[in-house]
């Protein structure tokens, strides 16, 4: 269901929220900025004496804007990957016009978990976790390392703000690749929503990994290719975290799947 935005983009819903995820016409072909919501103005002015008292640039952005992506209050500030960060309260609700997918999808897993997970690159992880935990007050969830032989090792880092086991997760590299997105997640209601959703990209020719399930979140997901290069990832049933969470380490990315598929 996509929606004209303010400027030249286009929105997507995934629930009663009056968007989700914007697409706009750009040079960049990459992740242009993502948004946080804390509870109310209270949270907003917190979080914007917190970044500021460790010395990140943040701005109060002008009613223009907050009326653009329909929020009360609108601040921004840049992570160390260069990613825009807005940080907002106050979205605009649409319960008068009932979402409905498309493409037959039961539901979106969202609410209090947010609308999903992405993964960036970094070239210094110390500072982009300055950023995300002292900063946004995020959490570490567990680290995977992640073993591509010839393609490399990488330590993931993945980092929680809500019972989701992670909204964030990083790639420390040596220097930033073309693309600082690495994926997005979106997770549906039912294991069917992935299935048919699976069947649409095989069409495609568009799966990047096959179906796994996560060693860590538990997630049974797939991965799709995106036009911009990027993947996105379709998943269900993962398992949150809870207080008894403690940080782990893993040597495997996945219990099983989530094999790559070579382009032709
Ligand atoms: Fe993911």
């Amino acid at each position: 269901m996509a929606t004209a935005g303010g400027g030249d983009c286009d929105r997507y819903r995934l629930d009663s929220r009056a968007w989700r995820f914007a697409v706009h016409r750009s040079e960049q072909d990459d992740i242009g900025y993502a948004g946080f919501e804390v509870a109310n103005a209270a949270a907003l002015t917190e979080t914007t004496e917190r970044l500021r008292s460790l010395g990140y640039q943040v701005t109060e952005e002008s009613d223009d804007l907050k009326s653009d992506r329909g929020v009360l209050g609108l601040i921004s500030a840049t992570d160390p990957s260069g990613v825009r960060i807005e940080i907002y309260y106050g979205a605009t609700e649409l319960f008068e016009v009932p979402f409905v997918s498309p493409a037959g999808v039961s539901s979106f897993l969202t609410g209090d978990q947010g609308c999903g997970h992405y993964v960036l690159a970094t070239p210094d992880l110390e500072k982009s976790m300055a950023f995300y935990v002292d900063g946004l007050g995020m959490e570490l969830s567990d680290i995977i390392d992640w073993d591509l032989g010839p393609g490399g090792k990488f330590k993931l880092h993945f980092f929680h703000c809500n019972r989701r086991h992670h909204t964030l997760a990083l790639i420390p590299v040596p220097a930033l690749p073309p693309k600082i997105l690495h994926h997005f997640m979106l997770e549906t209601g039912s294991l069917d929503d992935v299935g048919r959703a699976m069947d649409r990209m095989e069409r495609d020719s568009r799966i990047a990994i096959t179906f796994g399930r996560h060693t860590n979140d538990h997630m049974y997901s797939f991965y799709g290719d995106t036009p911009s290069g990027f993947a996105v990832e379709f998943g269900c049933s993962p398992r949150d975290v809870d207080r008894s969470w403690s940080v782990v380490r893993y040597d495997r990315i996945s219990m099983w799947g989530h094999k790559f598929v070579s382009a032709e």
